[in-house]
């Protein structure tokens, strides 16, 4: 879902940067080809982790929910000239598809594309992170944040994605639905944690934005 007004919606993107050609045609064919293409990040949110990530010119990036690939090259957008990208999914029918993108990108060296569940993977990588975006099943946000806040590098950011769900995190009559709830006590969690500042950007499905104090 989008907060915005259509009309300021359309004013913001016609007021930040183009697409690239390359990103340009991964959103067109993401959206011929693939199922579910209200997945892909799109053009204002792509822009926004692209600034973020040049911001802080990450040496190490993790992506938690690669999907089509459009965030990871994005975000790789801001690495460091020797920085690497790694970005897991669990669908590997996905997997040909994205890569097929990031190899015809100038990050084609830098990223590393994980096949498998990424609670089983994160442990696995031996990095600390300087940018981490999660971007995958609702359910284990909390997990996921666990699993890397211990890696993220002191002023270092972690993204997460879908954390105003639509809007459901504020309906008081919607219950036993897991993924608003998982949501929820994944906003509350971040907001009382005093290893990260935070704010959440109502941009999109909602952003959270945080940096390792
Ligand atoms: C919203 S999409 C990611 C969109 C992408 N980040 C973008 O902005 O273009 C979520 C992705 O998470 C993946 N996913 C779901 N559960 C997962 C898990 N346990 N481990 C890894 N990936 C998972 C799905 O297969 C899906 O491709």
């Amino acid at each position: 879902m989008d907060f915005l007004d259509p009309l300021i919606n359309q004013y913001a993107l016609d007021h930040t940067e183009n697409e690239s050609p390359l990103l340009n045609e991964l959103n067109r064919q993401t959206h011929i080809n693939i199922l579910q293409p209200r997945m892909l990040s799109g053009h204002l949110q792509g822009r926004i982790l692209s600034v973020l990530s040049k911001s802080i010119r990450p040496k190490n990036i993790l992506e938690i929910g690669t999907y089509t690939g459009y965030s990871a090259l994005c975000m790789a957008e801001g690495l460091s000239k020797d920085g690497n990208l790694y970005t897991i999914d669990i669908n590997e029918e996905i997997a040909p598809f994205a890569e097929e993108f990031f190899d015809k990108s100038q990050y084609k060296n830098q990223i590393t594309m994980l096949i498998g569940d990424a609670l089983n993977i994160i442990p696995e990588l031996n990095e600390n992170w300087d940018l981490v975006f999660i971007d995958a099943d609702k359910e284990n946000y909390s997990n996921y944040y666990d699993a890397i806040i211990e890696n993220v590098n002191v002023g270092g950011m972690i993204i997460a994605d879908n954390v105003l769900w639509s809007g459901k995190v504020t309906n008081p009559t919607l219950k036993n639905d897991f993924e608003t709830e998982a949501l929820k006590k994944f906003n509350t969690k971040v907001q009382n944690d005093i290893r990260v500042s935070n704010t959440l950007m109502p941009v999109r499905d909602g952003m959270m934005v945080m940096i390792k104090n």
